[in-house]
C-alpha cells in the first residue's frame, strides 16, 4: 500500500502533530483513552479465537455445499464490512455457486417483500448478525426469514440452516439461539459493530462467499504490526489521520470525499462512511464522509467537486490491477469514432480517466487529493486496508478529543420511533 499526499498537503505541515500522535498511540496501545473498553479490535488479528475460526471455515464449507443462497441479515457494522469485502473481492456479478443477499438493513416494505418472494422455494441459509440482538430492522427481517425457512423445510432442518453472530451472553437473539440450538459465533464485548469486520461478523459471510479469511486476518495483522509505530513520518496510517485533522481544522474543509474507480468498491466507501461518521460525528465536530464512484459520478457530482463550494478534499483509493479486463474491439466503419482506442484495455482507459481527473481537480479545482494505492486487492490486502482505516479512525477521533466508539446520536431517532410504534417503556 502506498500513501501519496503530494497533491493534498506539504507533509512538513503535519510535523507539529508528532507529540499528539505519540500520546494517542500510547492511549490506543495501553487502552487508556475514551471508550477504552471498546479497543478489543486493536489486537484482534492476533488474539482472535482460533477454534472459532476453524469452526467458521467448516460451517462456511457446509453452507457452500448445501445451499444456493446465504441471506446475511444485519445492519450498520453488523453487515457493511462483510458486504464491502464480498463485493470488493468478487465483483458485482461473480461466478459463484452460493449467492449472497442482504436483508435486515432496512424497513423498506418493497425490498423486504421482494427478497422474501425471491427466496420462495429456494435453498437458503441465514446468517443473522446483531451484537445487541435487539436491532429492529434485523429482528423483523430475521423473524420473517425464519418463518419462511421453517415453512419451507420445517423447524428441525431450519436449525442447520441458521447461523447467528451475537453477544456471548445477552440479548434477545442469544436467548432465541439457546432455545433453538442454532450455531452461534461471538461478537466480543470489547469490539463495536463498525470495528468488527475481523470477527465472525465479517468472517463467516466472507468465508461463505469462498474467500480466504485467514489471509484477510494476516493482512490485518501486518497492518497492526506496522501502524503501532508512533513516529509520524514513518507511519502512513497516522499521517492520513493527521491530514484529515489538518483539513478540518486548518484548511476549513468539512467533507472528505472517498473516491474509487470500480463499482465493486462502492461498498468499501459505504463501510468507510459508517466508520468515520459514527465514530467522529459528535459534539458538533468531525468531517462529513461522503463518496463517489468515478467515472460514473464524474457525470453528476463531478461538476460540484470541480467547481462548487470549496468544502471538500478527496481520498482516492486506487487499485492498480483490476479483477477482470476488456479490450475495445476494432470496427471497420468506425462510425462511433472509437478506433483510436482499438485494442486498448478498459483498465488503461480508466487509468487515464483517473490521471486526467486528478489533474483537473488538483490544478483547476484546487481540491486537495490524497491517494492510497494498492497494486491489487486480494484478501490479504483488503485485511490490510480495513485495519489501516480502523486505526486511522481511532487516531483521527482522538485528535478531535471525542470517544470514537460510542454512537449516542443514533439513539435519539430510535426513542422517537419506538414511542410512535407504541413500544413498552417509550
Ligand atoms: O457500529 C455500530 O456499532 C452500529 O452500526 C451497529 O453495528 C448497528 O447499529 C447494528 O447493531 P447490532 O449489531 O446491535 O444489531
Amino acid at each position: 500500500m502506498d500513501l501519496n499526499l503530494k497533491y493534498a498537503i506539504d507533509e512538513k505541515l503535519l510535523n507539529s502533530y508528532q507529540n499528539q500522535v505519540s500520546a494517542i498511540n500510547e492511549m490506543i496501545e495501553n487502552k487508556t483513552g475514551l471508550g477504552n473498553d471498546f479497543l478489543g479490535w486493536v489486537d484482534y488479528p492476533n488474539t482472535y479465537d482460533k477454534e472459532e475460526l476453524e469452526r467458521i471455515i467448516k460451517d462456511a464449507q457446509y453452507v457452500r455445499n448445501n445451499f444456493d443462497i446465504l441471506v446475511v441479515c444485519g445492519i450498520g457494522g453488523s453487515y457493511l464490512g462483510a458486504r464491502a469485502a464480498i463485493e470488493a473481492l468478487g465483483g458485482l456479478y461473480p461466478n459463484r455457486k452460493l449467492e449472497i443477499i442482504y436483508m435486515g438493513n432496512t424497513f423498506s416494505p418493497t425490498y423486504t417483500a421482494q427478497v422474501l418472494n425471491y427466496l420462495e422455494n429456494k435453498k437458503f441459509a441465514i446468517n443473522v448478525i446483531s451484537k445487541s440482538g435487539t436491532t429492529t430492522e434485523t429482528s423483523i427481517a430475521f423473524r420473517l426469514l425464519k418463518n419462511l425457512l421453517e415453512k419451507q423445510i420445517g423447524v428441525e432442518a431450519s436449525k442447520k440452516a441458521i447461523y447467528a453472530t451475537t453477544d456471548k451472553q445477552k440479548g434477545a437473539l442469544k436467548t432465541l439461539c439457546n432455545k433453538m440450538g442454532y450455531s452461534t459465533y461471538v461478537l466480543p464485548d470489547d469490539v463495536g459493530g463498525r470495528f468488527s469486520v475481523f470477527t465472525a461478523v465479517g468472517l463467516f459471510p466472507i468465508a461463505c462467499a469462498g474467500f480466504d479469511i485467514k489471509a484477510l486476518l494476516n493482512g490485518a495483522l501486518a497492518a497492526r504490526l506496522k501502524y503501532n509505530n508512533p513516529i509520524l513520518n514513518t507511519n502512513d496510517c497516522y499521517k492520513y489521520a493527521c491530514l484529515r485533522d489538518y483539513m478540518l481544522k486548518q484548511n476549513h474543509k468539512s467533507v472528505e470525499l472517498y473516491v474509487q474507480y470500480e463499482p465493486q468498491f462502492i461498498q468499501i466507501s459505504e463501510w468507510l462512511k459508517q466508520l468515520f461518521a459514527e465514530s467522529e460525528g459528535k459534539q458538533k465536530k468531525g468531517l462529513l464522509p461522503d463518496s463517489v464512484s468515478f467515472s460514473t459520478d464524474l457525470h453528476s457530482l463531478g461538476q460540484f467537486v470541480q467547481d462548487g463550494s470549496p468544502i471538500l478534499f478527496e481520498t482516492i483509493i486506487r487499485i492498480q490491477q483490476p479483477l477482470n479486463d476488456v479490450s475495445v474491439p476494432h470496427d471497420k466503419d468506425d462510425l462511433d469514432g472509437l478506433n483510436y482506442l482499438e485494442n486498448k484495455k478498459l483498465s488503461f482507459i480508466n487509468e487515464k480517466a483517473f490521471e486526467g481527473t486528478l489533474k483537473a481537480h488538483v490544478e483547476d479545482g484546487l481540491v486537495p487529493c490524497a491517494i492510497i494505492t494498492f497494486e491489487k486487492l486480494d484478501e490479504y490486502e483488503l485485511g490490510y486496508l480495513f485495519y489501516f482505516f480502523m486505526r486511522a479512525c481511532a487516531m483521527s477521533a482522538y485528535l478531535l478529543e471525542i470517544n470514537p466508539f460510542n454512537q449516542p446520536g443514533v439513539e435519539i431517532y430510535k426513542k422517537n420511533m419506538f414511542h410512535l410504534l407504541g413500544k413498552k417503556g417509550y
